[in-house]
């Protein structure tokens, strides 16, 4: 049974609403985490943070240990990059949700090398925002 949910989103991903709609959909971040707290609203509580900082994702990830029950994660560029986010995921003990907004997996090749999917739990991706919704309706079926 899940009390609380951090959401991470990295890089650029404060910029939604300004990038490519045909990947990213026209909604905001703050849209989107709107739509995200109405879907959770009777099962557990939601956090939100996001940050263009590598480490500071880290750390925060670092932090929920023992604080939040599941980590939904978008890492943004940081998907394709990052030994150190994997490793933090890696460490973290709750449930690990990996999310993207676009179908990274049918993109450039460079968006197919992906650190942090074999350290979580589900990935959802290619449906705008439906990827975030459908990773906390898989929470809400987590016994
Ligand atoms: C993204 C996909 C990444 O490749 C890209 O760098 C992003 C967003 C997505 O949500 O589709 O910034 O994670």
């Amino acid at each position: 049974m899940i009390r609380n949910v951090l959401v991470i989103n990295g890089p650029n991903l404060n910029m939604l609403g300004k990038r490519p709609k045909e990947h990213y959909g026209a909604m905001t971040l703050d849209e989107i985490n709107e739509l995200i707290k109405e879907e959770a609203k009777d099962s557990f509580d939601v956090s939100f943070y996001q940050s263009n900082y590598e480490g500071d994702i880290i750390t925060k990830i670092q932090d929920a240990i023992g604080v939040y029950d599941a980590i939904v994660i978008n890492p943004g560029a940081y998907t394709h990059t990052s030994v150190a986010i994997h490793d933090a995921l890696e460490i973290y003990n709750g449930i690990k949700i990996e999310v993207h907004l676009s179908k990274v997996d049918d993109r450039e090749d460079f968006r197919k090398i992906n650190f942090v999917r074999s350290v979580c739990d589900a990935t959802f991706s290619g449906k705008k925002d439906g990827s975030y919704i459908d990773a906390i309706k898989y929470l809400k079926n987590v016994k």
